[in-house]
């Protein structure tokens, strides 16, 4: 995925553009650049590398201008290097454009285009964009963008500006997120809404296949037919402050240690006078909820790990039956649905394309749609029948934190709902609940103090070449979440396993190098575990495990111990995983890595 961004009005515009790419290089950090207008001419300043490269470039050769276009890059098409970094020119250099997406019939265009005697100059996919709305240009650049949009297959944001008409960017979108704003004597535009918080206090959610021309003072917005479209605004609701590191070195850590804060808000906003608020977007009435008899749950990454604890507490709860996908993998699977499944998705930035492509499939299912998404309006939030904001604030950093703990504990609210609905869960088991997670924000906050304990032993690892992360039940989950930590920021391979699984092949990995995290609180599988580390030790493993506080069995198995407060099970994996985040941080911050922006990836993947 990629950040883009326009500006048109008085401001110093490329410092306007260099500081609204700061606040979206979490969305893509392989390249970077920036087109300005000034007066006739149109001035290209990009890197094939870090943004700072880029603040850098443009300090040794600056530029001004009435308006510009920015882009930061995770590169789908075309090697990280200076032809393939956005803007992207037409060919006579009038014409520039950034872009977000994929173009996915962009070989039979480029092919179409060369032979109109079109050169590219880059390898990406983008670069069609451009040449189409050239080969337009005489219509006036609104009317080229809408009869190039129409060529168009994939999904894609773009914003584009030309020399001749410099009072105005043109922008458009298909499932693709773009916002906009302006006011009498500006406009911008942006992926999202981190990109203006400096300079708008409300924007507008450009609507889905529609056009934008902005300019000072100025916004309309049409469909790709040319009809006009009704636009709302929306405040701003995230503050600098919120996009800031603060006294944290780094994204991550700062949102680590939020967590606490952050579920404390969640469980004082999920629990009024003892009752369970699911928030106002829910959307799903409990008629509807009681029918349903089975659920799938479909999501990536860290958020797929959250849907696997979901599962557990939900059948435990409400005693539903529920599956758990890969979006990637569900998307295409043509499962077998029927009309009182409930289809969820888990995504924090709302904006993943494997997971959206999953809701699709859904609704043309004709089933209904309930997700957890922590960006509002998103396409997620945007396309589903009911949601639940998972309220972990914005989450910059590309490994997920406090987006998973926040999402286990709206499941587990999700959950107590559907059992209470259903009959399963009593009012006196609910106060036993709603007591257990009270607990958890103060249960974190002892778990941070462990910090310099935590970051011993990743002085001890750091160099290990591999990891072995084990858990059973509940904290099956935890083992694949604390190996995906490790494996995205240290590029340790790092291996999550089912701890009942390992001796079908994966203990042949063990041997005295081989440093294995197990996950082994208080629970109904304790026994089991603690057999599963005897086995590591049988095989001169190195277990590194994480118990509950006391347990003096597992510790004596075990090599390192990370003490977590006695809890109740259901709430282990969010204790159980906060040891594992600070582990891979300190790992990936003593291999001198970056740790917010891992190389490869991106905040959110918005490309299958
Ligand atoms: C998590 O640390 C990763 N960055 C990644 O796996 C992420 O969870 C996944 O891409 C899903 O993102 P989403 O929650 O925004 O849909």
């Amino acid at each position: 995925m990629c950040g883009i961004v326009g500006y048109i009005g008085s401001r110093d515009v490329p410092s306007v553009l260099l500081g609204s790419l700061w606040r979206l290089e979490y969305r893509g950090y392989d390249s970077s650049g920036i087109a300005v207008i000034s007066n006739s001419e149109l001035i290209v300043r990009k890197v094939p590398g870090k943004l700072s490269e880029l603040e850098e470039l443009i300090k040794r050769k600056p530029v001004s201008g009435e308006l510009g276009i920015g882009h930061t890059r995770w590169a789908t098409h075309g090697l990280p290097q200076e032809n393939n970094t956005h803007p992207l020119l037409d060919c006579n250099e009038e014409i520039a454009l950034v872009v977000n997406g994929i173009i996915e019939n962009y070989l039979s265009l480029k092919d179409e285009l060369e032979a109109k005697g079109h050169i590219f100059r880059s390898l990406t996919d983008s670069e069609v964009i451009v040449h189409l709305i050239e080969e337009h240009a005489g219509k006036g650049l609104t009317e080229a963008v809408r009869l190039a949009v129409k060529k168009l297959t994939g999904n894609f944001a773009f914003a584009v500006i030309k020399i001749s008409e410099r009072n105005k960017i043109v922008c458009a979108r298909h499932d693709a997120p773009l916002i906009c704003c302006y006011s009498e004597k500006e406009a911008a535009v942006a992926s999202d809404m981190s990109g203006v918080v400096s300079i708008f206090d409300e924007v507008i959610d450009i609507p889905n296949d529609s056009i934008v021309v902005l300019g000072r003072g100025k916004c309309s917005i049409t469909n790709f037919q040319g009809r006009e479209v009704k636009f709302t605004r929306r405040k701003v609701t995230i503050a600098v402050k919120d996009i800031d590191k603060g006294h944290y070195p780094h994204f991550m850590l700062k949102e680590i240690y939020e967590q606490p804060k952050v579920l404390h808000n969640i469980v004082s906003e999920r629990i009024i006078d003892s009752r369970i608020q699911l928030g106002e977007e829910l959307s799903i009435s409990e008629e509807e909820l009681k029918k349903i008899s089975r659920i799938v749950i479909q999501a990536c990454g860290t958020s797929w790990h959250a849907g696997l604890v979901g599962k557990y507490i939900i059948e435990k709860f409400a005693r539903i039956h529920t599956e758990v996908d890969i979006s990637s993998e569900f998307r295409y699977r043509d499962a077998v649905l029927d009309s009182d499944t409930l289809i969820m998705a888990i995504s924090q930035s709302g904006e993943t394309a494997d997971t959206i492509a999953g809701l699709r499939e859904a609704k043309v299912k004709f089933l209904k749609v309930l997700s957890l998404v922590n960006v509002l309006q998103s396409s997620i939030h945007r396309e589903s029948d009911g949601i639940i904001g998972i309220m972990a604030g914005p989450e910059i950093g590309v490994a997920s934190t406090k987006a998973y703990t926040a999402e286990i504990v709206n499941l587990y609210f999700l959950a107590l709902h559907l059992g209470i609905l259903r009959g399963f869960v009593s009012r006196a088991q609910l106060k036993e609940h709603f007591s257990a997670l009270m607990k958890v924000p103060e249960q974190v906050e002892q778990i941070l103090k462990l910090d310099s304990d935590i970051k011993a032993i990743a002085e001890i690892f750091c160099n290990s070449r591999d990891f072995l992360f084990l858990g059973r039940g509940l904290n099956y989950a935890t083992a694949l979440e604390g190996a995906l930590k490790l494996k995205e920021i240290s590029y340790i391979n790092a291996t999550g396993y089912a701890a009942g699984e390992m001796k079908h092949g994966p203990i042949a990995l063990i041997d005295h190098k081989m440093p294995v995290v197990c996950v082994n609180p208080r629970s109904s599988v304790y026994e089991k575990m603690l057999s599963n580390i005897q086995e590591v030790v049988a095989r001169k493993g190195i277990p590194i495990s994480v118990v509950t506080k006391g347990d003096r069995r597992t510790k004596g198995a075990s090599k390192h111990v990370i003490p977590i407060p006695e809890c109740h099970e259901c709430v282990s994996p969010i204790l159980a995983v906060i040891p594992l985040q600070l582990l891979a941080y300190h790992i990936a911050t003593l291999k001198e890595l970056d740790v917010d922006r891992p190389r490869n990836l991106a905040k959110s993947v918005t490309v299958e």
